[in-house]
């Protein structure tokens, strides 16, 4: 039922967005649904033994079903297509994914397959275009009310307060989108001077596109550092603000105390997909087929990933892992959340991750969204969003792992962390002086960040019905813990 309403709202929605100041940019909002089962964790014991091993061969297996034999038909890559003189019609990213595939001698890993998807250069989902909205293929948070950025605006004054108001931060934000959550963030703190002037705003983003977008955003310009020099550096003109741009965090100066953001970026990070077969876990690999068609096949052998396998399963109980059959890992995630504790740890500030997914082991999340529908995860790579669940217990354990000087706090659901920062007031300060055509998409919009299922006041049609994504998101907060417990964890 869930799984329905979720999907019908991804789709046929059609509703005003709920920015007041300016007009907005996009009515429908980013639903990235259960796709199947999941899981939450506890205490910790490795499972049975062992992680991956080796299946019998049958050659006329092509789906993958948990708990069946399966093995990899290598056939088609040993043999050849026979050459033809037929116009080849495949993009250029599968002709890429497949020239890798057939180069290696073997599938290739669904995170390697996601991370070509969504960050090739050339080609990948998210590189050359703007995909968010309307015409794109989904809509977020901050592109349905201003809000959002504006309540995540109040999070980071707090949290700098409680850093001490130093006189100069860095403001990380990770996977920026549009750059509409933090242009509404300085717009809705522009009047708290000491807080604007210390900020140096770094934005993290792989796409070239986006980054132009980003910095239409933010309406920036570029200025002389000084008159009679050559130097220039791009400032914000919403809160003048210095604003630079990177493709890695790691390209994020370090030295100052950081305030980190990454709301739906931890959900583009490539996951590594294991399955329960007869002889123990195996990973998902994506291969292709004589007729040129990917498929999904399991690993004959261990693979490296295994590792953050029996990682992720030693985190977990042995109850949990016990009743799946299926395990998603995400080792840049681990990765990234390790490399943003030693940041906080050392120079000091906290870090929020905003995203839907679960405090425990995620299971069988993997999927995509073209146009603002569910599609194939392997039909024409590059056309549409792939993402998955965020495995927040996972965060956790990276994050305490990779320093004792870092607290973390939550997850909590999004409904609350928004409703504690004040939505309530926020919402009812716009309803008073907005014009009257904004009062139902303001309301619609406050629904959809906070509220659970469709909106009980809705008169209109039934296919437009807001959909509250108030307790699918959750919010969790990483910080240093001289400055104590984060507001409103
Ligand atoms: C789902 S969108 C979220 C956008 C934005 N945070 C929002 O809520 O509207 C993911 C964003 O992360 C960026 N991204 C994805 N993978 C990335 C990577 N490996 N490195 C840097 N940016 C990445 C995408 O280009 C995009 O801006």
């Amino acid at each position: 039922m869930l799984r329905r309403i979720l999907l019908h709202a991804s789709t046929t929605r059609r509703l005003p967005t709920g920015h007041v100041n300016p007009p907005s940019s996009s009515p429908l909002l980013h639903t990235r649904p259960l796709s199947s089962s999941f899981s939450s964790s506890s205490s910790s014991q490795i499972p049975h033994s062992p992680f991956v091993e080796h299946l019998e061969d049958n050659p006329d297996q092509t789906t993958i079903k948990p708990s069946t034999t399966i093995s990899i038909d290598r056939s088609g890559l040993c043999n050849p297509p026979e050459h033809s003189h037929e116009p080849c019609s495949d993009s250029e990213l599968v002709k890429h994914l497949k020239g890798i595939i057939k180069f290696r001698g073997g599938p290739i890993s669904v995170a390697e397959y996601m991370e070509e998807v969504l960050t090739n250069p050339k080609a990948g989902f998210y590189m050359n275009r703007d995909v968010f909205g309307l015409g794109g293929d989904f809509i977020t948070s901050p592109e349905v009310s201003q809000m959002f950025g504006e309540m995540v605006g109040v999070w980071a004054m707090s949290l700098w307060e409680q850093m001490g108001q130093p006189g100069r931060v860095n403001l990380v934000e990770l996977g920026p989108g549009r750059g509409t959550l933090m242009a509404d963030l300085l717009r809705g703190a522009s009047k708290f001077k000491n807080f604007t002037e210390s900020l140096h705003i770094h934005m993290v983003e792989c796409s070239p596109t986006l980054q132009k977008l980003q910095h239409q955003t933010l309406k920036c310009v570029d200025e002389e550092v000084m008159a009679d020099m050559a130097d220039k550096r791009t400032v914000s003109t919403l809160a003048k603000t210095p604003v630079s741009w990177h493709a890695t965090m790691d390209q994020v100066p370090s030295g100052l105390p950081s305030i980190i953001i990454a709301h739906e970026f931890y959900d583009a990070l490539p996951v590594h997909q294991f399955q329960r077969a007869s002889r123990g876990w195996c990973e998902k690999m994506v291969d292709v087929l004589e007729d040129s068609k990917f498929r999904f096949v399991l690993s004959s052998q261990p693979t490296p990933a295994t590792l953050y396998l029996a990682k992720r399963c030693k985190w977990a109980g042995m109850e949990e892992i016990a009743k799946l059959d299926h395990v998603e890992v995400c080792p840049t995630a681990m990765e990234l959340t390790q490399s943003i504790a030693d940041r906080i740890a050392s120079d000091g500030g906290g870090a929020l991750i905003i995203d839907y997914g679960l405090n425990g082991v995620v299971s069988d999340s993997l999927q995509a969204i073209r146009k603002h529908k569910f599609v194939d995860i392997l039909d024409d790579p590059g056309s549409a969003d792939l993402s998955a669940y965020v495995d927040f217990a996972s965060i956790r354990h990276s994050a305490e792992e990779a320093s004792g000087d870092v607290s973390v706090h939550g997850p909590i659901t999004q409904s609350q962390f928004l409703g504690s920062l004040g939505i309530n007031f926020r919402v009812e300060a716009l309803l008073q002086n907005c014009a009257e055509e904004q009062f139902e998409s303001l309301r619609s919009g406050y629904w959809q960040l906070v509220g659970e299922g469709e909106a009980p006041f809705w008169e209109g049609p039934d296919e437009q019905v807001p959909i509250g994504m108030g307790t699918r998101y959750l919010a969790m907060a990483i910080v240093n813990k001289k400055q104590g417990v984060p507001v409103p964890f």
